[in-house]
């Protein structure tokens, strides 16, 4: 017995060390915690159970058979933030470079299984060399293990990756699977083939933070939703991001009390839409407005910034929003845009958050760019994910919502539960202008005529009246009185069943 514990003793201390202290150093000169030092700003003091402490590799090649560190470049178990419960595996750079071999697969498997049985969300600390090179197809196989289980978690619980080292070749398609991605800038990078296959291949000479840094990733790709300064503010900033998600697809999203008032007035709404239509305004100012604090958690905010996206609470409760951003691209929705909501709004609707709505669209963006790269598709996905949600959803048009992207901004059509207009509200099938441009093409050389016209499209749709004649709109709300209106609609919506037909599942176009 006593040689047991002795034995365990010194096995948990070899795990605690890792890679050793020259490793442990280099990681902090990077900037970087260790794996363990993550784990304690990430959770909750004192909640992390760990597990697998001692599971070591099985491989002999290559000298690896003398070459074992218990724990195997993995720290697995789960813990809580804010008292609820979370699966983690954090990756330990400084043990074989954090590379995953079969072992260390083994371990994160095991988290994610027993996340999915218990209902928890499963967040991933990202430092890795890619496959255990010794290991070959083992490490291979551990993979694709760990994807298999990033597909049946997809949508039962929420799954979040922060990459805070390299996450190279096969290994980037873990994290791409999982619901949301977030980098730490100059010491994280993602790709599937590096600078230097990129040099062999297609003769472009690049560096890794280029190619694949948190920049690149939350302005270019759209890959990753968030990039943070260093591993201390990433931590705390999932930490918060956390409070907003719900355990899994079988809760409610949970409560946070506030002194906000639900009726809350906001008079400074009243004026934001300019008079000249054509000028932009912040969608973002009305967004903070109205949600509880003005605490408002946004995703993506450097990508396809023409669309905004994040998550909020109303009267304590969490709640989607997506909306158009008048001051980028006059808020058109294009291929980025479409796929950034796209995603978000499918995650709300797997995990019971109502989604608010607030529509300035003046359509489609048009071009050669655009309709070569897919719009037809990639816009649709948009359309899809809005016709598709069953939770709550609440809609409110500002000024334009014009032709399909009028149908595609979760309207009346789709289901829309409840649908506002402010009085600005200007609801057609395309802007007067270009709309006297098409109906009255042969009368066009009479400058009069075709001011007159203008004005008469516009009198008679560029206004909410029409659609609030027909009901596709509820009600013309004042501005100022938005956030009571929301309120009150998302109570009455609270106990909303509705069910998709049965099916296997959806065919979105991808
Ligand atoms: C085994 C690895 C390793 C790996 C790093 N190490 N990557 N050991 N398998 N994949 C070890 C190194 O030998 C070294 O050990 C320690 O980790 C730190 O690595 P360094 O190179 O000294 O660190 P650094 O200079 O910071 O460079 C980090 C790195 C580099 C850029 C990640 O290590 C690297 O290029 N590694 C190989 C990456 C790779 O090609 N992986 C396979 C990709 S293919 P010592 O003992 O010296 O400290 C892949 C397929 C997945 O992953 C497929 C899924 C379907």
């Amino acid at each position: 017995m006593d040689h047991v514990l002795k034995e365990l003793e010194q096995k948990r201390e070899a795990a605690r060390l890792g890679g050793g202290l020259k490793r442990i150093e280099t990681q902090h000169q990077k900037g970087k915690l260790t794996a363990r030092e993550r784990l304690e700003v990430l959770l909750d003091p004192d909640s992390f159970e760990e597990w697998d402490m001692l599971v070591e590799h099985r491989c002999h090649d290559f000298g690896m058979g003398k070459n074992k560190i218990p724990g195997d470049g993995v720290i697995t178990g789960y813990g809580t933030i804010h008292g609820r419960l979370v699966f983690v595996f954090s990756q330990d750079f400084t043990v074989f470079g954090g590379s995953l071999s079969e072992a260390h697969a083994e371990k994160i498997v095991k988290i994610m299984d027993k996340a999915l049985q218990v209902g928890a969300p499963i967040i991933g600390l990202n430092d890795s060399g890619g496959a255990r090179i010794q290991e070959g197809v083992d490490s291979l196989a551990g993979y694709a293990a760990v994807f298999q289980r990033n597909v049946l978690a997809s949508g039962v619980v929420p799954q979040i990756s922060v990459i805070m080292g390299p996450c190279a070749g096969g290994a980037v398609y873990s994290p791409a699977m999982t619901d949301f991605i977030f980098m730490v800038k100059n010491s994280s990078y993602m790709f599937v083939t590096g600078p230097d296959v990129v040099k062999t291949v297609t003769h472009e000479a690049v560096t890794h933070e280029k190619l694949g840094g948190a920049l690149t990733h939350t302005t270019k790709s759209g890959v990753a939703d968030l990039a943070f300064e260093n591993d201390m503010e990433a931590l705390l900033e999932v930490r918060r991001f956390f409070e907003f998600l719900p355990l899994s697809n079988r809760e409610e999203p949970p409560l946070k009390s506030t002194e906000d008032k639900p009726d809350r007035t906001s008079p400074s709404l009243d004026i934001l839409v300019p008079h000249n239509s054509s000028k932009g305004y912040n969608m973002k100012d009305l967004i903070y407005k109205i949600v509880d604090e003005g605490d408002f958690f946004e995703l993506q905010p450097e990508y396809a910034a023409n669309i905004i996206i994040g998550f909020a609470r109303m009267e304590g409760r969490t709640v989607g929003i997506v909306a158009n951003q008048p001051l980028v691209l006059a808020g058109c929705l294009d291929i980025d845009s479409s796929r950034k909501a796209a995603r978000f709004v499918r995650f709300c609707d797997c995990f019971n958050i109502p989604l608010i709505t607030f529509v300035d669209v003046p359509g489609f963006l048009p071009g050669m760019a655009q309709e070569g790269g897919g719009i037809i598709k990639h816009g649709s996905k948009l359309l899809f994910a809005f016709a598709e949600a069953t939770v709550p959803k609440v809609t409110v048009i500002t000024r334009k919502a014009y032709g399909g992207a009028y149908d595609v901004m979760s309207s009346k059509h789709l289901r829309g539960d409840v649908n506002f207009a402010w009085p600005s509200a200007e609801i057609a099938v395309m802007g007067p202008k270009g709309a006297v441009e098409i109906i009255f093409r042969n009368k066009l050389d009479d400058k009069e005529k075709v001011e007159a016209y203008t004005e008469e499209y516009r009198e008679k749709f560029a206004n909410p009246l029409v659609a609030a004649g027909r009901g596709y709109i509820d009600d013309i709300i004042l501005p100022h009185t938005t956030r009571g209106r929301i309120c009150r609609s998302l109570q009455m919506l609270k106990n909303k069943r509705l069910e998709n037909p049965w099916k296997k599942h959806d065919n979105i176009p991808l």
